[in-house]
């Protein structure tokens, strides 16, 4: 058997755009060295994100023109609630339009000022909404998650001393405790089953509600299936299914595992809570039975949460990422290890051992990587952790980029390329320098910055 299997067959095709070196050169220079704001009919292979990139299958497309747009009480929503209600089993399904727009109604209604909110890694919009509410995220995945060459099986575990510590130091301040499946700021890391219970029975033990963040619950359930053994013979349906049932709701953002161009939901267990929940809804993302969605998006979703529990379709996601890894390792990259669910994390500080942190590696890696290949991926180094304060930089504790694989989108060959294109990279990378910030943002600074190269 190869490596990889895509297991599908191409039925409609999206024309690729081929650019030459001195054709990015002047693209990269006039989106000011930020990939960012690069057009995307210039890319060639776009690992920006893995989300709301995916390519839909006949059966989803056929879905959609079965959808029902009726405003109130729409067939798609029942379909939709039915397929939620199977896989996680909570009592209440509160669709939206993206995962954050749940995050915004959740904390909305259990931070405010002196609430602190225990995690794995808060995902970014994550902890903009409860810092938004004036709330503390509060990052407490294990140790072994920094250790990027660790082979450990669960990296994205929460540290259950450090929770129940914090648990008894924080009573009564403590609205919800989460956890992140996969792992995406830590790596893309799975959380195993037996965290995932022991966190539940800490979190009851205080009175506290648990809610998953299920983006990514699929890949987390194929993780479990491989590296847990009493897993080996249960479905990822199944193993998703127990994953929920130790949970009190969950956050979701389909454009990842729903397979979705847009849509998420905000699934709870609590009455009151729903309530409350819906009525923020009503506000901002529309009525209960579609919130922020067309009735063709909750039929798509419905049919896509079917396919991402595919253990076919898992295989081969997880063969992507684990092809893309070695292939780097061999040639003396350094990733993240073993490589997540949806993305691989190049470790750029030792790709440019000779660019400081405040001139930027992990930038370095990403504008090479265009104009090497017209290739894009994110930095997720000092330009967007890093902060500049009175003219001085402070950088980031890590230098990474992240090449987010969108699902059924790219073959082998274009993974092939990925990886040649990085090898060239490699062998140059004592010519590269780094960059300077020239203009920028007081928060979020990376979307908009622009630098220039030393
Ligand atoms: N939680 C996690 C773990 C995420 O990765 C994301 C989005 C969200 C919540 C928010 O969902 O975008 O639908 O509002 N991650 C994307 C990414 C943006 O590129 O990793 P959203």
């Amino acid at each position: 058997m190869p490596e990889i299997i895509e297991p599908f067959r191409i039925k409609v095709v999206e024309p690729l755009t081929f650019t030459t070196p001195d054709e990015r050169l002047d693209i990269l220079q006039k989106a000011h060295w930020n990939p960012f704001l690069i057009d995307a009919e210039d890319v060639l292979i776009d690992l920006l994100t893995d989300s709301g990139t995916s390519a839909m299958s006949n059966y989803q497309w056929a879905a959609i023109m079965t959808g029902d747009e009726s405003y109130a009480g729409s067939r798609s929503f029942k379909r939709f609630r039915e397929k939620v209600q199977e896989i996680t089993g909570f009592k209440h399904v509160i669709p939206v339009h993206q995962g954050r727009a749940a995050e915004k109604i959740l904390m909305s209604l259990v931070g405010g000022p002196g609430k602190l909110i225990p995690n794995n890694n808060h995902f970014d919009t994550t902890r903009a909404n409860v810092e938004f509410t004036k709330a503390e995220a509060v990052d407490l995945v294990i140790d072994e998650s920094k250790d990027f060459d660790l082979d450990h099986p669960f990296k994205g575990n929460i540290d259950l001393e450090k929770l129940e510590l914090f648990l008894l130091q924080n009573e009564g301040n403590v609205p919800i405790g989460m956890i992140t499946v996969t792992n995406n700021t830590g790596g893309g890391q799975p959380v195993s089953m037996e965290n995932i219970r022991e966190v539940a029975w800490l979190l009851r033990k205080h009175d506290i509600p648990f809610i998953i963040d299920a983006c990514r619950f699929a890949e987390n359930a194929w993780f479990i299936k491989q590296r847990e053994y009493e897993y080996e013979d249960k479905s990822p349906l199944e193993i998703s299914q127990e994953m929920f049932s130790y949970a009190d709701g969950a956050t979701m953002s389909l454009k990842k595992d729903g397979f979705g161009n847009i849509g998420g939901f905000l699934a709870l267990n609590d009455d009151a809570l729903a309530d409350h929940a819906r009525n923020l809804l009503i506000l901002t993302e529309g009525f209960p039975t579609y919130g922020g969605m067309a009735g063709r998006d909750l039929e798509a979703l419905a049919v896509g949460l079917d396919e991402a529990l595919d253990e076919k379709y898992l295989a081969y996601r997880a063969a992507t990422t684990r092809y893309l890894a070695n292939h780097l390792l061999e040639t003396g990259v350094k990733v993240v290890r073993p490589p997540g669910g949806h993305a691989v994390y190049v470790d750029a500080k030792r790709f440019y051992p000779r660019i400081p942190p405040a001139q930027f590696p992990a930038w370095a890696f990403v504008c090479q990587l265009y104009l090497k290949g017209g290739i894009r991926a994110v930095e997720i180094g000092s330009v967007m952790f890093g902060r500049c304060v009175e003219g001085v930089e402070h950088s980031a504790d890590r230098e990474l980029v992240r090449l987010a694989l969108p699902r059924r989108v790219y073959t082998q060959a274009h993974v092939n390329y990925v990886c040649e294109t990085i090898a060239e990279m490699y062998r140059e990378r004592e010519s590269v320098t780094g960059l300077e910030i020239t203009k920028q943002a007081p928060f979020l600074r990376h979307f908009t910055a622009e630098l220039a190269p030393l």
